[in-house]
């Protein structure tokens, strides 16, 4: 087990801190004054270091860059009204970051390991997680194959890094999304459900014509004739149906999401109906037919909650009715929050407190 105590620490002797303005927070790009690094090699992940945030030197031969042995993790930290911060549900984060390094050959790295390493960077950047609701300190764990040899080999060296960010919304209008019926993000037997970079650098493509045509994302379908709804973007999907919360299942083809889960959980709280099958282009067509597809929506860490207006299936655009403040989603977003603001009661034990 790793001890905080462990963990050295190098501060920064230029705070940007003071050049934020943290009610003006964009998604993504500002980063926060220290990055924590650790090194695996001979077998072992080695002791983790906090440093400046800053550049990292690489060869060209980094076999990351070439066969694509990189995970990541996107998670959040909350200030509390308290004052001390919450880090969201890092188990479950943990889990999903041990499938996906396993599922790319990547050494187990310990609980331990991950939890300390997070809370000790956040607890030294604890002046960067804003206050404002609805915003955040977005937190990027990722490890890659640091190896420098340009034959194809599973590496035998990896860096661990944890950098992060102050964030506000991320999504705002309802979005319009059309179900992508040509190109598939992923296939059974893959890696669709490791958070593994080339899974998204794949989606791009497809994503980039879908907006080409007006749309704002694609949602993924399993590539059956039936169309069997996937995910979307960087979020799951749900949709309400006959006033039953529906979303497909998770299988190996998807990302187990975090905010999925979370909003599974409170929603059968707040008794709400769930279920987790498979949903087919044809059972949406034939709810906005007969008007008992109420609401679509994403579910991501980084969005929340973004909800969709218009689905196009086939070329033709179906419209859900107007997002209105008493959507079964943004109730469902509004008990998240209040939890992880540490408003309500944390019921599930989903936030790790660190105090600043
Ligand atoms: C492909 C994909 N699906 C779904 C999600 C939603 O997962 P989470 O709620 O854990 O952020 C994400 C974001 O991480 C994603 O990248």
């Amino acid at each position: 087990m790793i001890a905080t105590e462990t963990i050295s620490i190098q501060k920064t002797k230029n705070s940007r801190l003071s050049e934020v303005d943290f009610n003006n927070l964009s998604f993504g790009s500002i980063i926060s004054d220290h990055m924590l690094v650790s090194d695996y090699a001979n077998g072992e992940w080695g002791p983790s270091k906090i440093v400046p945030f800053g550049h990292i030197s690489i060869s060209p031969t980094m076999l990351a860059l070439h066969y694509g042995q990189v995970v990541f993790e996107g998670m959040k930290a909350f200030k509390l009204k308290d004052g001390n911060i919450s880090i969201f549900r890092v188990e479950k984060h943990y889990d999903r970051f041990c499938k996906s390094m396993e599922r790319m050959c990547i050494p187990h790295m310990s609980f331990e390991h991950f939890d300390e390493a997070l809370k000790a960077l956040v607890k030294l950047d604890a002046a960067w997680v804003p206050a404002n609701e609805g915003c955040s300190l977005y937190l990027r764990p990722f490890v890659f194959a640091s190896e420098e040899r340009f034959g194809v080999k599973v590496a035998d060296e990896y860096k661990f890094i944890i950098f992060g960010g102050p964030v506000g919304p991320y999504y705002s209008a309802p979005l319009k999304v059309k179900v992508e019926d040509r190109y598939i993000r992923a296939a059974h037997g893959g890696t669709g459900f490791a958070k593994c970079s080339g899974n998204y650098g794949g989606a791009f493509y497809p994503t980039s014509l879908a907006r080409k045509e007006g749309f704002d994302q694609v949602i993924w379908t399993d590539g059956s004739p039936e169309l069997n709804m996937e995910e979307s973007g960087t979020m799951n999907v749900m949709f309400l149906l006959n006033n039953i919360l529906v979303t497909p299942p998770i299988s190996d083809s998807i990302l187990d999401g975090v905010t999925r889960d979370s909003f599974i959980t409170l929603a059968k709280e707040m008794g709400y109906k769930v279920e987790e099958r498979k949903v087919s282009a044809k059972e949406l067509i034939a709810g906005f037919e007969n008007g008992t597809f109420k609401e679509a929506f994403g579910t991501g860490t980084a969005a929340v909650v973004a909800p969709i207006q218009t689905i196009s299936i086939k070329g033709t655009n179906y419209k859900l009715p107007e997002v209105k403040d008493d959507n079964v989603s943004l109730k469902i977003k509004q008990r998240l929050l209040e939890i992880r603001m540490g408003l309500k009661p944390d019921t599930n034990k989903w936030n790790t407190i660190v105090k600043p």
